[in-house]
């Protein structure tokens, strides 16, 4: 989408972080957004505060995870704007344990946010997009952790999900006018670690007793990925490639190069597990 201006974006988890970084830098770019959060006190001062820029934005409070709520946020977006060009389906948590310390709830959790409000963004809004006839743009908010998983927990799995979901959109939607990126962000200065702070009751569970030794391994490396993240990206750079990916249609929006190393070192793992197989004749 090469013109910007005057165009709508509806965006998911926009109180805070990442959203709120995409948010700013597209209503700044002369973008009308609807910005769409759980948390409505935080939702409510992010609105007020770009309001103040003469930015023309408006809040939705929604849980993602409901799809009718979800229903709700567009219809809602409909009302204010008439239109919507741009769904970046953003919102997101870091539930579930590591092996050992795994609940459902947490699984159920992680998935309905970080996955299944995605699947739901694009089937509520695509034909959103499509009806108007202009094109337009989904931008979907997967991880570093969806394309190199140190770990067999719940977060890394919606991750996978959703780049795999977006590569697949990628090519279905491009005859109708709908570039799809995914955001794949390495350590950001955001909330996340305290995702927590918004847990539905209904996965009440979700999380599992603390583990007991402050020295124990899990808790060296949640507290290994809050500095990280404490020390993170500035979220409203990560809205710059964001507006940078929309305008370019970029296929992968990524934030910087730490990873690279690992995610080639996976492709060498795949790499490797074919020329095992090489010249081998399959029995039919
Ligand atoms: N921060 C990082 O280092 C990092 C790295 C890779 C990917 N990400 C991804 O970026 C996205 C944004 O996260 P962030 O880092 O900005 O964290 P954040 O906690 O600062 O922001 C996430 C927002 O999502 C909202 N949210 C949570 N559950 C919701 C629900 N059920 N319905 C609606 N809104 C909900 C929160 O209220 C919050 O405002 C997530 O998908 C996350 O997985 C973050």
């Amino acid at each position: 989408m090469k013109d910007l201006v005057g165009k709508t974006a509806f965006i998911t988890g926009a109180a805070s972080g990442i959203g709120l970084g995409v948010a700013t830098r597209l209503a700044q770019a002369g973008v009308k957004v609807m910005m769409c959060d759980i948390e409505r006190a935080a939702l409510d001062k992010a609105v007020a505060d770009l309001k103040r820029t003469n930015a023309d934005v408006e809040a939705v409070v929604a849980d993602v995870s409901l799809k009718p709520e979800l229903e709700a946020a567009a219809q809602a977006t409909l009302a204010r704007y008439g239109e919507v060009h741009i769904v970046h389906n953003n919102a997101g948590v870091a539930g579930g344990g590591v092996y050992g310390a795994w609940a459902d709830a947490g699984w159920s959790w992680t998935i309905g946010v970080n996955l299944m409000a995605v699947v739901w963004g694009v089937e509520i809004f695509g034909p959103l997009i499509e009806r108007h006839g202009q094109g337009g743009h989904i931008v979907n908010t997967a991880s570093i952790a969806g394309l190199v998983s140190g770990s067999g927990n719940a977060y890394n799995v919606t991750k996978y999900g959703v780049v795999a979901l977006s590569e697949g959109l990628r090519v279905e939607l491009a005859p109708r006018g709908i570039g799809v990126s995914v955001l794949c962000p390495g350590f950001i200065r955001t909330q996340i670690i305290d995702s927590v702070r918004n847990l539905p009751e209904r996965f009440a569970g979700a999380l599992p007793a603390a583990p007991a030794p402050a020295q124990s391994a899990i808790a060296t490396w949640l507290g290994n990925v809050r500095e990280r993240v404490a020390s993170g990206i500035d979220p409203l750079y990560v809205g710059e490639l964001v507006r940078e990916g929309i305008e370019q249609d970029w296929p992968y929006i990524f934030t910087d190069n730490e990873f690279e190393p690992a995610i080639e070192a996976r492709f060498g793992a795949i790499k490797a597990g074919f020329d095992r197989v090489r010249g081998r004749e399959p029995p039919h």
